[in-house]
């Protein structure tokens, strides 16, 4: 993404905060964390930092400050100094001046110098928009430095009193993605597809859940994709059930399905997919009777799916196709109201059909504003994930659906018109994965 994007969205970021006074925002780039020894972790920059800087370097801090009507909000970044010794062994770094020169900084420090900068850059403000116990370091850091304000009590200057959390209005701002974000949102959602469609394919009887698992990462890395959005789960047979289960050793059985629940990330963007596929490549009758049910609520999910509606109604569109279904098959037991406000679906139906999806694969936003269900807008993405998990133990309509899990996901974006259905090139119907499993 350009420079100018980060820019304008700073720009946003200050606007929103200066509209409550004289304000400054304290970001921390994510931590490295230890695996085990000296050997890290793979970095991942924290979204929030990332989606205001596209820096993806660790020991980083951004301090936004407020503009006036005549002044322009000013962005300080704090960052690793240039060191050739380091740089030999991890690579090169950004350093203070391609902080300013490349990332558009208008001051910057190494990151050493925190601690001397940071008072100054935090005077004269009311509010600080920091957000308190994610980093227990860090916290000790700007509280330490605010405690030491107040201390010198000078009446010619202002420490800040109200400490506020920055996602407040950050992630306002990232729950409504521009046709940049969608751009690579449909970038990640192409990879993924080649990654399902590759292990419809691929994937028979015999087959350990782990090649699975290596050929998505290998694909999804092969086009370009940094990383998994989440670790990928590949379940088959009996392990489909099990709703976070890992790729693990298991090696498909002859007849079962496979439940794949896989998405790549690209330029920091989700995508979160999920099928269910028959190894040998033709579904089971009682297969196909929940595959239809699923798909068949999926469908009642996305016709409800356009400005206006909410995440909650979603739902509950989806668990009445499900619940009268199930109650059809024998699966619950009737009438279907009953059922429903009972919850007896939950029995197989046990998580909720959709969330945000962005930077994050959960992303972030609220789901309630005012204690109401919030209303979809254009711009905004989430998933539309139906499933039914029936337990290797059921003995209901004679253990005919034991060990049955499926789900079907897909990731929407919400349009002036209804929505667009960003992982619709995956092939879903009964024929369509019949066809794509066909050996
Ligand atoms: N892959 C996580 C989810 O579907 O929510
Ligand atoms: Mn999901
Ligand atoms: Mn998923």
């Amino acid at each position: 993404m350009s420079l100018s994007l980060y820019a304008a969205r700073r720009r946003a970021f200050a606007e929103a905060m200066a509209a409550k006074g004289r304000a400054v925002a304290v970001l921390f780039a994510a931590r490295t964390f230890l695996r085990n020894n000296d050997v890290e972790h793979d970095y991942r920059q924290d979204s929030d930092f990332f989606w205001l800087t596209g820096l993806d370097e660790p020991d980083s801090v951004l301090v936004l400050r407020t503009g006036t009507e005549e002044t322009a909000a000013s962005y300080t970044l704090f960052v690793r100094p240039r060191d050739k010794e380091r740089e030999i062994w991890d690579g090169p770094r950004t350093g203070v001046e391609g902080a300013v020169g490349t990332h558009g900084a208008d001051a910057a420090y190494e990151i050493g110098r925190f601690a001397e900068e940071l008072p100054k850059l935090l005077e004269d403000r009311d509010r600080l928009h920091y957000r308190l116990g994610k980093d227990r370091a860090a916290d000790d850091r700007v509280l330490g430095t605010l405690d030491r304000m107040r201390g010198r009590g000078r009446a010619t200057t202002t420490t800040p009193s109200e400490i506020v959390d920055p996602s407040v209005i950050l992630h306002e701002l990232r729950l409504r993605k521009s046709a940049e974000e969608i751009a690579l949102m449909r970038r990640a959602a192409e990879i993924t597809a080649e990654g399902h469609a590759t292990l419809m394919a691929t994937g028979r009887p015999g087959v350990a859940e782990y090649e699975l698992d290596a050929t998505l990462l290998s694909t999804f890395r092969r086009h370009g994709s940094e990383r998994v959005a989440y670790a990928s789960i590949v379940g088959s047979g009996p392990n489909a059930c099990i709703l976070h289960y890992r790729a693990g050793n298991r090696r498909i059985g002859a007849g079962e399905l496979v439940l794949v629940d896989a998405g790549s990330e690209y330029g920091y963007y989700a995508s979160d997919v999920t099928r269910t596929f028959p190894a040998d490549g033709t579904f089971s009758e009682p297969q196909r009777e929940l595959y239809q049910l699923v798909l068949d609520a999926q469908e009642a999910a996305l016709a409800a799916t356009k400005p206006g509606a909410t995440i909650d109604g979603i739902h509950k569109e989806t668990v009445r196709v499900l619940t009268e279904g199930l109650v059809r098959l024998g699966l619950v037991e009737g009438p279907v109201d009953d059922a429903i406000v009972e919850e007896r679906y939950k029995a197989y139906y046990m998580h909720r059909t959709s969330h945000w999806l962005g930077m994050d694969v959960h992303d972030v936003g609220l789901y309630y504003v005012d204690g109401h269900a919030r209303p979809l807008e254009p711009g905004m993405v989430i998933t539309i994930e139906p499933g039914l998990y029936v337990s290797p133990e059921d003995r209901k309509c004679a253990g005919r659906y034991a060990g049955i899990g499926i789900r079907i996901e897909d990731d929407i974006l919400v349009t002036e018109g209804g929505y667009d259905n960003l992982t619709k090139a995956i092939p879903k119907t009964v024929a369509e994965v019949e066809a794509a499993c066909a050996k």
